[in-house]
């Protein structure tokens, strides 16, 4: 192996720590010389979460972010073709790698450390700088807009509307089925890097978390959702979520392959400044998805009593962010202090083929 192709291969290693959804890890890569093709693979992610392949592609943007942020730890500037093949939107990117030495970027360090906490946060606010720090580190991305939000009042209202998608997938047959397959049961599971969440990682009160495992029996769910327990699921979610002292916003202009990438980008880019500063960080995600499926009309697995409180979540999180009507929200998150999660997810071997 040259050493171009092992110090490509390291920054691939970094790169992949990326977010995905479910951690699905929803891409491969194929190395030629000095450049690797970037593609994505359609059926890794929630097919009912995943509409038009947004959150693939927004995965993909973290991942890119990361190969341009790591490619200096290895001596390598990385040059990105955006969407390179119009045949094949598939290509997520063309990067192209050069040997040279260049300062490394802050947040390089901060790509494998970066992680998911899902559990209560501390109540206290965070500081003027690190906003504006977050404001400042989205700015190299044209097109997406990140949106602030510190007021308690739209905090709350925030968690309330997300938290409608606890609700919705524990009341919904096929979504129940994709999020209950998904979980990984075992710390060998998720040590062998496979795609999925790791109980440990979702930090549900003992309670939940017996249901939890028995919720793959239809007669066992039934009963479970007639002793209203979706309802409470969406209660206690609201209080966990309104725990956070700031929750964020990115939007983008228009729904597009490319834009969802930029916002991928940027996202992660705040995410890294957020594990710069040791701040703990919880995507929140569903609501956004689910409510863009029934914009479009494309429902199928969705029941219809519920497309009302979808939209109207996701027009209350628009509001209380103050996103105006051209602007498509792409990612929720929240963030500040907390302990250190129970356990952290793994990553499977990076797949890279050689053409
Ligand atoms: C597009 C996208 C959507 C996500 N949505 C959620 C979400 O709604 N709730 C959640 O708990 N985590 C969400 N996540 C976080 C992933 O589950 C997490 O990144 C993945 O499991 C890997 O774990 P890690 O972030 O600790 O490395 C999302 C991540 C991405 C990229």
């Amino acid at each position: 192996m040259t050493t171009l192709e092992t110090a490509i291969r390291s920054v691939l290693d970094t790169a992949v720590w990326a977010p995905s959804g479910d951690n699905s890890q929803p891409w491969f890569f194929v190395l030629r010389g000095n450049t690797v093709r970037v593609h994505l693979e359609p059926d890794r992610d929630n097919p009912i979460l995943n509409f038009k392949l947004s959150g693939t592609y927004i995965a993909h943007g973290a991942l890119i972010e990361n190969i341009v942020l790591a490619a200096p730890l290895s001596g390598l500037v990385a040059s990105v073709q955006f969407l390179p093949d119009p045949a094949n939107p598939h290509c997520t990117a063309e990067i192209t790698f050069r040997e040279t030495s260049v300062p490394i970027d802050p947040l390089a360090s901060s790509i494998r450390n970066r992680h998911t906490n899902r559990k209560v946060y501390e109540n206290r606010p965070l500081d003027p700088e690190t906003l504006s720090a977050f404001s400042e580190t989205v700015r190299p991305i044209k097109d997406p807009q990140l949106f602030l939000v510190k007021n308690r009042a739209a905090i709350h209202a925030i968690a309330g509307a997300s938290a409608i998608m606890e609700q919705v997938a524990l009341e919904t047959p096929k979504l129940r089925e994709l999020f209950t397959g998904d979980i990984l049961w075992t710390a060998e599971e998720n040590r062998s890097g496979k795609q999925g969440l790791h109980i440990d990682t979702m930090e549900l009160p003992p309670p939940a978390r017996f249901l939890m495992r028995r919720l793959s029996n239809p007669t066992i769910a039934n009963l479970v959702n007639a002793i209203g327990f979706p309802k409470i699921a969406r209660l206690t979610n609201t209080k966990l979520y309104a725990s956070a002292p700031t929750m964020g916003l990115i939007t983008i202009p228009e729904e597009s392959p490319a834009a969802y990438l930029a916002a991928g980008r940027a996202f992660e880019r705040v995410w890294l400044e957020a594990t710069r500063r040791e701040l703990a960080f919880h995507p929140v995600t569903g609501v956004l998805f689910l409510a863009r499926s029934v914009q479009q009309g494309t429902t199928r697995g969705l029941l219809p009593r519920h497309f009302k409180s979808i939209l109207e979540a996701n027009a209350e999180i628009k509001k209380q962010f103050g996103a105006g009507k051209k602007n498509t929200p792409a990612m929720l998150f929240r963030t500040g202090y907390a302990e250190p999660p129970t356990a952290r997810s793994y990553r499977r071997v990076p797949d890279i083929r050689t053409a």
